[in-house]
């Protein structure tokens, strides 16, 4: 039961914050096991690439086939990793996506930090299961959200709308067909 209080809170953090969701995607479970990012209006589509095998440098594409997706870790700094040997995160260049490595100072660069907040972090039916839909993916500390409209150019990342379309996406678990 979500007290008024909570949801009153939760309302005053997303008013100041900026954040367009309502909710953290639910990450307990898939630390290891990985999501699947689909754009939540482009059915049987996912983040990937145009080509595989990913390798640093490639664009981050928003309507790839299965075979084109890698599995996608999320991690509480937020960033979002790759289950590859070196893993390659998403990042930020110019305003648009990549796969880069990850930082070997120890400090994860600004341009990999991302705030992710979703609409819904449960399924349907109603069960919880990890992840969300309607999640808008913001790059850290501005009001800048990944749009999922580009169909094989590297995703790019804009000024947030709060009723746009283009920026959402539904994090599945890795294992499950999200389309
Ligand atoms: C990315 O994920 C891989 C595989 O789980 C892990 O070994 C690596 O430490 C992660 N890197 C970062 C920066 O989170
Ligand atoms: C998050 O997902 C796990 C299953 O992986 C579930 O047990 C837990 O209840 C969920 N938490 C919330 C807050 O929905």
């Amino acid at each position: 039961m979500v007290s008024l209080f909570t949801i009153v809170s939760v309302a005053l953090t997303l008013t100041t914050s900026g954040v367009f969701g309502q909710c953290p995607p639910n990450l307990t479970g898939i630390a290891t096991s990985g999501v699947s990012i689909q754009p939540s209006l482009s059915e049987g589509f996912l983040w990937g690439s145009e080509t595989t095998p990913i390798v640093a440098g490639l664009a981050v594409t928003g309507q790839s086939s299965r075979g084109n997706s890698p599995t996608f870790i999320i991690t509480p700094d937020p960033v979002i990793n790759t289950t590859f040997t070196i893993s390659l995160l998403v990042t930020n260049i110019g305003n648009q996506l990549f796969y880069q490595p990850a930082s070997t100072t120890g400090t994860t660069p600004a341009n990999q930090l991302w705030d992710i907040s979703c609409l819904t972090c449960a399924t349907p039916e109603g069960q919880a299961i990890p992840g969300g839909s309607f999640c808008s993916v913001q790059a850290h500390g501005t009001d800048n959200c990944v749009q999922n409209d580009d169909p094989t150019e590297p995703l790019p990342v804009t000024t947030c709308i709060a009723d746009g379309v283009s920026q959402f996406v539904d994090i599945n678990p890795g294992d499950e067909v999200g389309f």
